[in-house]
């Protein structure tokens, strides 16, 4: 039978995050009651305001909510107030925790320009139009969690920053054999980013996805290295399928591809490993929005989509959520990140009462 009782640990996070999540839990709900999907919602804190509650960016309590959840749904995290605070213990910190603990290794951004938004990106609308790119990012490795690391006091009482690059085979292997397999879902094509002219931890990455691509013939594997992948992307971004790379480069090639479509508050994430997932938008905290009701909820609400369709098994509900925004923009509703002349500009609540309706009608 299938399973039709989930629950959800929902943290909402520091800055926009309390009124994106907002939006997209109205989503998450509509969904919920008209399918007679049993959700239990448990909300915990994470970030800079777990950190003013409890002195810690990620407490126990949160972190065991997230290992008996079947899906996290997060916010965002941070803010200029505990930037001054030590590394260990700055909100950033409880993302690498809740990754590292949750063991969630594959990192999923779609990029995905909406026609109707042709016109925000900063690029020609034909360079930019038709992209459709899965980035696969490496999630738990790399410079992110190698050790050594830290910034230490040398002989010479100079201060020294050590950060280290690690991979093994196997943290190369199963983010490659994911890959592929999402390739296999679109159109066979992939592309991994490493540097393998320079560093030895990504010739590794480079000679490990070669030898899974062996098992995968019907996929065109290119290797490209990552400065050149940057450039490309600006390029000639519609030549990408599904790239995969490592950690920090897909760190910021998902930025740079976020900003093809216009706006980053645009572009939802999934993170998968074995047992649960996280679902996040790709955007930061916004700190300088923060309150205000001007912030884009589209991201968020598309993060319940990927939520519904790899953690609750419900493809076509995510389909007519992502249809809901898709509709929603065709009649002309737009936050400030992505207003264009002519466009009816409306805020964070707004915004989410308008994809609500557009659900609801698609639901009837
Ligand atoms: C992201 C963010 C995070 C990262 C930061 C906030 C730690 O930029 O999810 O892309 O670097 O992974
Ligand atoms: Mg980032």
């Amino acid at each position: 039978m299938k399973k039709n009782k989930f629950k959800i640990a929902v943290f909402a996070g520091d800055g926009i995050g309390p009124e994106i999540m907002k939006e997209a839990l109205k989503i998450l709900k509509i969904i919920s009651d008209t399918k007679r999907i049993n959700l239990q919602l448990c909300e915990g804190f994470v970030g800079g305001i777990a950190y003013n509650h409890f002195g810690t960016p990620l407490p126990d309590s949160s972190l065991e909510l997230a290992l008996r959840s079947d899906a996290v749904l997060l916010g965002a995290v941070g803010g200029p107030q505990w930037e001054s605070l030590d590394y260990s213990i700055r909100p950033e910190r409880a993302l690498l925790g809740l990754r590292g603990n949750l063991g969630i290794y594959a990192n999923l951004r779609p990029i995905v320009v909406f026609d109707e938004l042709l016109d925000a990106s900063p690029l020609k609308k034909s360079i930019i139009q038709g992209i459709d790119i899965m980035i696969v990012r490496e999630l738990t490795g790399d410079v992110y969690f190698g050790k050594p690391r830290g910034i230490k006091k040398g002989k010479n009482g100079k201060r020294k920053g050590v950060n280290t690059m690690t991979y093994t085979e196997d943290e190369i292997r199963r983010i490659a054999i994911r890959a592929f397999e999402i390739a296999r879902t679109r159109k066979n094509n992939l592309v991994s980013a490493d540097k393998a002219n320079i560093l030895e931890t990504t010739e590794l990455w480079r000679d490990v996805v070669t030898e899974v691509g062996q098992s995968y013939p019907d996929i065109t594997l290119k290797h490209m290295y990552v400065d050149n992948c940057a450039l490309q992307l600006i390029r000639n971004p519609t030549q990408f399928d599904v790239i995969v790379t490592t950690n920090l480069f897909g760190d910021i090639l998902s930025d740079e591809a976020a900003m093809l479509t216009g706006s980053i508050g645009m572009l939802p994430s999934a993170s998968l490993g074995k047992k649960t997932a996280l679902y996040e938008p790709i955007h930061g905290s916004a700190p300088d929005i923060a309150g205000k009701d001007i912030a884009n909820p589209l991201a968020a609400i598309l993060s319940v989509a990927l939520m519904l369709r790899y953690s609750l098994s419900m493809p076509e509900e995510a389909y007519l959520v992502e249809s809901a925004v898709t509709e929603t923009l065709k009649e002309g509703f737009r936050t400030q990140d992505i207003q264009q002349k002519a466009k009816k500009l409306v805020g964070t609540e707004e915004m989410g009462n308008n994809v609500a309706k557009n659900l609801r009608k698609l639901l009837n």
